[in-house]
């Protein structure tokens, strides 16, 4: 899969986003083994606190369509009216991440189709907890 158009998917991602009260729009495009792309875009709450990332939405979406494999995830970000800066993902979704990602998954934070940082999984959420701490 060649990482433009995966990039090029967060930014489509990113023009669904729902984000009334940031007005900072999010879009991520989450890579499966098998080549799919899955999109999501964040999610807001007039309580705020139930909003939901972009990267989570695309990753809840693909893991209730069965899918448990995953090899890459894009982001896109920019505030409303702006140009997208390079978003990395929050704490949270770092954590989401871990779940279904090895540490060698790559997550791109992307500015344009061609203009994005390519950063593995291990690298954003060094010293992980995870499944394996519970063995
Ligand atoms: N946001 C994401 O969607 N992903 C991130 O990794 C960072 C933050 C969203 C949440 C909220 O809707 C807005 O950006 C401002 O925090």
């Amino acid at each position: 899969m060649d990482y433009k158009t995966l990039a090029a998917a967060a930014l489509e991602a990113m023009e669904m986003s729902y984000s009334p009260y940031s007005h900072f729009r999010v879009g991520a495009a989450l890579l499966t083994k098998s080549g799919k792309i899955y999109k999501g875009c964040n999610i807001e709450s007039a309580a705020y606190s139930p909003t939901n990332c972009a990267e989570r939405t695309a990753l809840f979406k693909a893991v209730s369509e069965g899918e448990r494999e995953f090899a890459a995830i894009a982001v896109a970000g920019a505030p409303k009216g702006g140009e997208p800066q390079y978003c990395y993902p929050c704490g949270v979704c770092r954590q989401m991440l871990k779940e279904f990602f090895r540490d060698d998954c790559e997550v791109l934070v992307v500015k344009t189709a061609d203009d994005y940082k390519v950063h593995t999984l291990g690298e954003i959420l060094p010293f992980g907890f995870g499944a394996e701490n519970l063995r």
